[in-house]
């Protein structure tokens, strides 16, 4: 996908914005609608800021991720404003005017000082103004993020514009190039640490322009879901790696996991098992799924691995029907994936706010909606070895149901888990990770 394809897409993903704030503003008895992508906030008693990360809802309307101050001004029927936060400044440098093809979509005005936006905001009705709420200081409580008004546009934002799915495309294939580096450091003996640095190297990107903390996670770490230490020493035995690392483009996110044994074992067994479960589960992503029972059955599944690979002495239904699978899979199958990891909006049932309810034992699942086309998810099954959540079944009355000398010989491994993004369609799922894990290797 080309620039300039993208720039052929973007009118219509435009356009798509607009008739949603359209629809949400009228909804909400607002007139026109104001988001600033905000600023950074300063550290406590110090005068450096921490790293900018931009309102969301801004970046959805135009590619600046790194801009604070900027403002998007929009009225029904009107080309959206860009007030282009622009100061005279010879302390940092002070943006360039954005080039192309978006530009030409909206109205770019260089701002010098954020007292010359209010003259253009004196020009709106009554406005709706989103911004994180340290940046809109003196605006009314019922204009700022009116709640009714964000939670009819979280709704919809779940069904992705092709040009946002071209920009999880390229963000998959950054993050894709970044896991190839990753796995090569690996298997040369590098620490956490340096893996990290591979990663980022071979991304092309920032830490802070990670749409999250990568996990970078030798052995044991693995049972960490969200492992945020990076050893500077490789351990003295590397058995396994999970990396869970992402990229971003435009703004847009890739979250993807890969889980990788340092030779055969019995653990390499399990990630195979793990990919092939992955895979099956994938194919369930499909319009008029519940995405509730994609999750029922990934412990199906993981319960099917967990049997095979010896670790269960019950049957699967049991082990589902004692919990026994969340044992080792404490967390949902997948969430909403967008401008942000975790996107907004994955529990609602309507855009009126309504809720689709957790399965009862399934607190952390973050996605409870029924699939339609557009609606981009990660499907990230895992097998952990997590101590705490061991002993508590061993506790309790579900330790006879584990083979423990099993579950000994693969503790110092940690865990795997495989993560793709994943695009719902009409038909078939397309699989944005496999698809630029499979062109990267041709
Ligand atoms: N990287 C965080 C997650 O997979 O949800
Ligand atoms: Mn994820
Ligand atoms: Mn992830």
């Amino acid at each position: 996908m080309t620039e300039a394809e993208l720039d052929r897409l973007y009118p219509e993903h435009l356009a798509t914005l607009m008739r949603r704030a359209d629809a949400a503003l009228a909804a909400t008895g607002f007139e026109a609608l104001e988001i600033r992508a905000g600023t950074p906030p300063l550290r406590f008693l110090d005068d450096q800021d921490y790293p900018f990360k931009v309102n969301p809802h801004f970046k959805a309307w135009v590619p600046l991720e790194d801009h604070p101050g900027c403002v998007l001004l929009y009225t029904p029927g009107r080309t959206p404003t860009i007030l282009f936060h622009q100061p005279e400044d010879y302390w940092y440098a002070s943006p360039p005017l954005p080039e192309g093809g978006w530009t030409r979509q909206v109205e770019l005005v260089p701002l010098r000082s954020q007292a010359d936006a209010d003259a253009y905001r004196r020009r709106l009705g009554r406005t709706a103004v989103i911004a994180p709420p340290e940046s809109a200081a003196g605006t009314e409580a019922e204009r700022l993020n009116p709640a009714a008004l964000l939670t009819r546009l979280h709704y919809e934002r779940a069904v992705k514009t092709p040009y946002e799915i071209a920009c999880m495309r390229r963000a998959t294939e950054i993050g894709v190039r970044g896991h190839l580096a990753a796995v090569e450091a690996f298997r040369a003996g590098a620490c956490e640490f340096a893996i990290h640095h591979r990663y980022l190297e071979a991304c092309g990107q920032r830490e802070e322009e990670m749409p999250y903390n990568c996990i970078v996670a030798h052995n044991e770490h693995a049972a960490t879901l969200h492992y945020q230490r990076l050893d500077r020493i490789a351990p003295r035995q590397r058995r396994s790696l999970l990396i869970d690392a992402g990229a971003q483009f435009r703004g847009y996110a890739a979250d993807i996991t890969r889980s990788h044994a340092a030779e055969s074992s019995a653990y390499a067994d399990l990630v195979d098992a793990l990919d092939q479960a992955q895979r099956s589960l994938c194919g369930e992503v499909r319009a008029g799924r519940d995405f509730r029972d994609i999750h029922r059955l990934a412990h199906r599944a993981i319960g099917e691995v967990l049997r095979e690979a010896g670790v269960l002495r019950i049957s699967v239904d049991d082990a589902i029907e004692r919990a026994v699978t969340t044992v080792f899979f404490p967390h949902g199958i997948g969430h909403l994936l967008g401008l942000q990891v975790h996107d907004v909006g994955g529990v609602l049932a309507d855009a009126d706010g309504h809720e689709n309810e957790r399965p009862p034992g399934h607190p952390y699942l973050r996605l409870t909606r029924r699939l339609e086309p557009g609606v981009v998810v990660t499907v990230e099954p895992g097998i952990y070895f997590i101590d705490s959540l061991l002993a508590a079944a061993r506790r309790d009355q579900r330790g006879d149901a584990i083979d423990w000398e099993r579950v000994d010989a693969l503790r110092p491994y940690g865990g795997a888990r495989i993560e793709d993004n994943v695009v719902t369609t009409s038909a078939a799922p397309v699989n944005l990770t496999r698809e630029s894990f499979a062109s990267a290797a041709a």
